[in-house]
């Protein structure tokens, strides 16, 4: 078990290190965008229409005002409406295609970003996934995807069209009158060092902002995974008032964001205000001079709107964009873990095993407390061995060795004469089953369930299975018998009838080596002879490592050993044990007296 606070864990390192530029980021993003390049082509150039039909209105009013009104020329004035509607049309059709798009392919990368970040957590290690609290890693594929899909979909669209439409603005305002556009770039001093200081707080805001959702999700699934834990010990209210700090902590880092917009929106709005009323003065001055006509002055003021507009929306996609980069910055932390535990380069398949483990001078450590200290231990092909001492001993550990969860610090863990190290982590987990302690049902139905490690199986095989573990009976009993859908938790099932499903699981699965860590343990005694029938199908032909405090299960084992400390202290026989009156013998002597059974 991960000793780590669920606050602490996975925060610090993301928080403290020097971010990398966001440039490296997006470009690390560009890959996911190549598959769609025609459509995103399209999108751009759909853009491009939208910017030049909205461009186009200011102009045509300066047209229809000075040519048409001005020249008292009817037929101009309706060419100029004319334009205005047909300028109008074209920009709520391309709006409406470039929109459709551009969403279309935003929504393609996220699903292809989101898979891939999945995929990728399933090959991490399954250290990784003890060391992260589960709602951490929930938060980088929900909150931070949707952080993203604010800047893949309608942001960079906003970019295009905004720094276009700015670009086009300036350009049209100098050609129309180049004093007058002077004039209106007085204000842009203010607003550039506003628009510096927003951009230096809100990148601060936004990370803090999504470091604390992610708080959020972590704390909601832990307490919700342990709510029987929570319950059972009457604990609800310091939940609550855990739930409550870290949710007033992200709305503290939200706020800190609105207080933020709050003052540079309403700033920007204000400065456009001011840009207004220096162009309806000066601009009229000069039309009074008569050196410019009113259809410029007219102009000025509607494109001084499409002005300031792009910079408002510009500096609102630079929040989207702030918000973004701090999502992908914890998508691509994810991405870059690289599994600790993987295929190495010349790692070959192994091929069907006859299931000799070998255990050669291992040392484990999870951190740096040894956890095995220098193991020996070779169990023959189809030998089952019975692993028992107390907890901590490292037994579940070994166990983990040998299935490959982790790999030894010092030693080696053979199969067949083989490295695990060396050989593909799929072959050798093809030929294996492990059933914990808890056994894990999905949702779906029984059979779905018996055949999630081999999903090729018959219904034939399955009930096979389920016959060999002396499951049938509860199962056929459920309202659909093994079409009966039960979800993740197993609901309406007992540990016991949830623990036969596992051990069929297994047997459906036929592996060579089977690996049971305290798999019997939550099921009740009166069931011993039915689990005792269970396990001898489940463990014939095969070399099995079976750690257990069930008696019945220790003693038919070919051999025991005993584990104290992460060191083998004794091994052999039942009987041989017992008469060498050990660490075995003592608690056997225990366990004896407990179960009642000599
Ligand atoms: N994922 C882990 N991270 C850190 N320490 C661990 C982890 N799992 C187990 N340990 C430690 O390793 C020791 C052996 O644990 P384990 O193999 O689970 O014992 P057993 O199964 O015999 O009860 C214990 O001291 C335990 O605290
Ligand atoms: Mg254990």
């Amino acid at each position: 078990m991960s000793t780590a606070a669920p606050t602490a864990a996975g925060l610090p390192r993301a928080g403290r290190a020097e971010p990398p530029p966001a440039q490296r980021k997006l470009r690390r993003l560009l890959p996911y965008f190549r598959p769609y390049a025609g459509r995103a082509a399209a999108t751009v150039g759909l853009m491009l229409v939208v910017t030049a039909s909205g461009l186009a209105i200011p102009a045509l009013a300066q047209f229809a005002i000075d040519h048409g009104i001005t020249a008292g020329d009817k037929g101009v004035l309706l060419l100029a409406v004319g334009l205005f509607v047909v300028a109008g049309l074209i920009g709520w059709l391309a709006g409406y295609y470039q929109t459709y798009l551009s969403s279309w392919v935003g929504e393609r990368v996220l699903l292809d970003l989101r898979t891939d970040t999945f995929r990728h957590l399933m090959r991490l290690e399954l250290g990784y996934h003890e060391r992260t609290p589960t709602g951490r890693t929930v938060s980088r594929l929900t909150s931070d995807i949707e952080a993203l899909e604010q800047l893949v979909t309608d942001g960079v669209t906003s970019l295009v069209i905004n720094g276009l439409t700015f670009i086009g603005v300036v350009v049209i305002l100098f050609t129309y009158d180049v004093e007058l556009a002077l004039l209106t770039f007085v204000i842009f001093p203010a607003l550039a060092i506003g628009t510096a200081l927003f951009r230096v707080y809100s990148t601060r805001a936004y990370r803090r902002t999504r470091e604390r959702v992610a708080d959020v999700l972590a704390t909601l699934q832990e307490t919700l995974s342990g709510i029987r834990v929570v319950q059972g010990f009457g604990r609800q209210k310091p939940s609550e008032d855990l739930f409550r700090r870290v949710n007033e902590e992200y709305r503290e880092a939200n706020m800190s964001t609105i207080r933020l917009s709050g003052t540079y929106f309403p700033g920007v709005e204000l400065l456009s205000g001011i840009g207004t009323a220096i162009i309806l003065y000066f601009g009229a001055t000069r039309v009074l001079d008569q050196e410019v006509s009113v259809g410029v002055m007219v102009a000025f003021v509607g494109y001084l709107s499409s002005f300031f507009d792009p910079i408002q929306q510009l500096s609102q996609l630079y929040s989207t964009f702030q918000s973004a980069m701090a999502a992908l910055e914890k998508i691509f932390g994810v991405l870059d873990t690289e599994p600790e535990i993987a295929d190495t380069p010349g790692a070959v398949d192994l091929p069907r095993i006859e299931g000799r483990i070998e255990l050669r001078d291992v040392s484990f450590a999870y951190d740096r407390t040894p956890v095995l200290t220098n193991l020996d231990l070779t169990i023959p092909a189809g030998e089952t061995v019975a692993l028992v001492g107390t907890t901590g001993a490292g037994k579940s550990t070994l166990a983990k060795l040998v299935s490959r969860f982790y790999d030894p610090v010092e030693g080696q863990v053979l199969i067949d004469g083989h490295d695990l190290r060396g050989v593909t982590m799929r072959s050798l987990r093809d030929q294996l089953a492990i059933v914990p302690q808890e056994g894990h049902l999905f949702a779906g139905t029984v059979a779905e369930n018996l055949a999630f490690g081999r999903p090729e199986a018959t219904d034939e095989e399955l009930r096979a299975a389920a016959d060999a573990v002396g499951a049938t009976g509860f199962i056929e009993a459920l309202p659909d018998g093994f079409a009966t859908r039960i979800n993740d938790k197993g609901s309406g099932l007992s540990a016991g009838q949830r623990q036969l499903i596992s051990f069929a699981r297994a047997l459906v699965a036929d592996p060579r080596l089977l690996i049971l860590d305290e798999a019997t343990s939550s099921v009740d005694l009166r069931a011993e002879q039915l689990i005792e029938d269970a396990l001898r199908g489940l463990l014939e032909g095969r070399t099995a490592i079976i750690i257990a405090h069930r008696l019945s299960t220790i003693r038919d084992a070919d051999r025991i050993v005993v584990l104290e400390a992460g060191r083998i202290v004794e091994q052999g026989t039942h009987d041989e044990l017992v008469d060498l009156g050990g660490r075995y013998a003592a608690l056997y002597g225990d366990w004896a007296e407990v179960s009642g059974t000599t």
